[in-house]
């Protein structure tokens, strides 16, 4: 099978540099649901119909193998169809898509691929509320399509039909080129109407089938920032609902976006106001409190994120163990590794480290290109001081030690095993084992020291 992506248009509406199909969906662009899309269907060939900002929309598509064909001059769904005409596969069906539709499910084009065949052809129709500006179906007394007429085009008995044209159906094989060039600009907008081939099917004796969409959310277009929001939320209210379905808490479906994948396990809870971007999955029993924002992170049986908790892998996963405890307002980078049972507290930063099982930094700490044994205890206002100004170094702080607050640890820099840092050190050399190092001003006091006292 062919698929055919309308993606010309320049969507004016949408008040944005940005073309149409590039605004995104759950993090990704409209037209890449839909590529997506049409490689679960199998098709053979995707051919993308481009015109306003070509170039970035093949840019946003550079992982696909999808062909582009242009469309300089937007004159109608007919005339976009056209253009693919030197790229498809004759002896195929055809496809046609919208860029601007991200949402069809893979159940419903099934269904409307299933309906075509060589004397067929299907159309995806949606019944709906107010049907507005869309293209009215006519059905002949058999329930076929005896035509489709544009809102513009339609008398008074016409508008009152509910039933309206998706813009998706499945042109039989070898009809594209047989009925294209045929299509005639004779309409109130002067355009070449993909809508008037039922007419050209039926006078070979074919049939137009109407499939019925699901509702009417899943073949909703996007024309302004509006619609967006929209499809949008049902998008998000979708995943939710089927994590519920899997038993998944979740405190507000209507507050909750996945922009990815999220795999959960039994008894999770996730409170209001998360958002997860890239691979995140959630171990069982895990909580996910207010406000915390996960991208490419694996959490581990019984963890606990606390809310307002940042953790952003950049592509490299981040690991938190078993029983661990993260946040209130903590902040996970690339390469954070967080033992079974260890505690990130509020305000403390962590970049490519391991901590080992039952260790600590719990107030106001960077740790970074650090390795942390088990047990170890970061006091508040820690720092590793990882970057000289030209390269980044490692600290290691080895099992059972104790860093007193406020210290800061020159890398490259070793804490010996079961050592003590007292508070406020600057630690530049390696610290033997088991023994208190300070590195301070010692203090002193002056007895017979005055006070300046103001002049009068
Ligand atoms: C079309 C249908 C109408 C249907 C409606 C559903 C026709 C004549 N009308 O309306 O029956 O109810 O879709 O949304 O087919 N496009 C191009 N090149 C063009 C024209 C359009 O690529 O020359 C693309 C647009 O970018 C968009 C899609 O085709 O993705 C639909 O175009 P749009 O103008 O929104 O639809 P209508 O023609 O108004
Ligand atoms: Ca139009």
């Amino acid at each position: 099978m062919n698929v055919v992506i309308l993606a010309a248009g320049k969507g004016t509406r949408m008040k944005s540099d940005l073309p149409k199909v590039l605004h995104r969906v759950a993090g990704r662009p409209m037209i890449e649901h839909v590529v997506q899309r049409a490689l679960e269907l199998g098709a053979s060939r995707t051919i993308v119909v481009v015109g306003h900002g070509a170039e970035l929309v093949k840019s946003a598509l550079a992982a696909y193998a999808v062909v582009y064909v242009d469309q300089l001059e937007q004159r109608g769904t007919g005339h976009a169809v056209m253009q693919a005409l030197g790229a498809i596969a004759h002896a195929e069906p055809t496809l046609v898509l919208y860029g601007d539709v991200p949402l069809t499910s893979l159940a419903t084009l099934r269904a409307l691929v299933a309906a075509a065949n060589t004397h067929t052809l299907p159309v995806l129709t949606v019944d709906m509320a107010d049907a507005a500006k869309y293209g009215r179906i006519v059905r002949d007394a058999s329930g076929q399509i005896a035509r489709i007429v544009e809102f513009k085009d339609a008398n008074a008995e016409e508008l009152k039909i509910s039933e309206t044209n998706t813009g998706m159906m499945v042109l039989p094989a070898l009809a594209p080129a047989r009925w294209l060039p045929k299509l005639t600009p004779n309409n109130a907008q002067g355009e070449l109407y993909l809508t008037d081939v039922v007419a050209l099917a039926r006078a070979e004796g074919m049939a137009s089938l109407p499939v019925s969409a699901a509702n009417e959310a899943e073949v909703e277009g996007v024309n302004s920032k509006v619609e967006l929001a929209r499809v949008e939320r049902y998008f998000q209210a979708q995943q939710a609902h089927s994590l519920l379905e899997q038993g998944v808490e979740i405190a507000d479906p209507a507050r909750f976006d996945v922009r990815g994948t999220l795999v959960c396990g039994r008894d999770v809870s996730i409170d209001v106001n998360c958002v997860f971007e890239g691979k995140v999955s959630l171990g069982d029993g895990v909580r996910v409190g207010a406000g915390c924002v996960l991208k490419d992170v694996e959490v581990a049986a019984g963890a606990v994120l606390k809310p307002y908790t940042v953790a952003d892998g950049e592509g490299k996963v981040i690991r938190i163990g078993a029983g661990a405890q993260v946040g209130p307002f903590a902040r996970l980078r690339a390469g954070a590794n967080l033992g079974v049972n260890s505690h990130i507290g509020n305000f403390v930063e962590v970049k490519n480290s391991r901590f080992g099982p039952g260790s600590k930094a719990n107030h106001l700490a960077y740790v970074g290109d650090s390795v942390v044994g088990e047990r170890v205890n970061i006091g508040a206002g820690v720092i590793t001081a990882n970057y000289d100004g030209a390269a980044k170094h490692t600290t290691t702080i080895e099992d059972d030690v104790h860093i007193g607050s406020n210290s800061v640890l020159v890398a490259p820099v070793t804490v010996g095993r079961g050592g003590t840092v007292g508070a406020g050190s600057t630690i530049t050399k390696n610290t033997p084992p088991e023994q208190l190092t300070v590195a301070r001003g010692k203090q002193v006091s002056l007895s017979d020291w005055q006070r300046p006292k103001k002049q009068a």
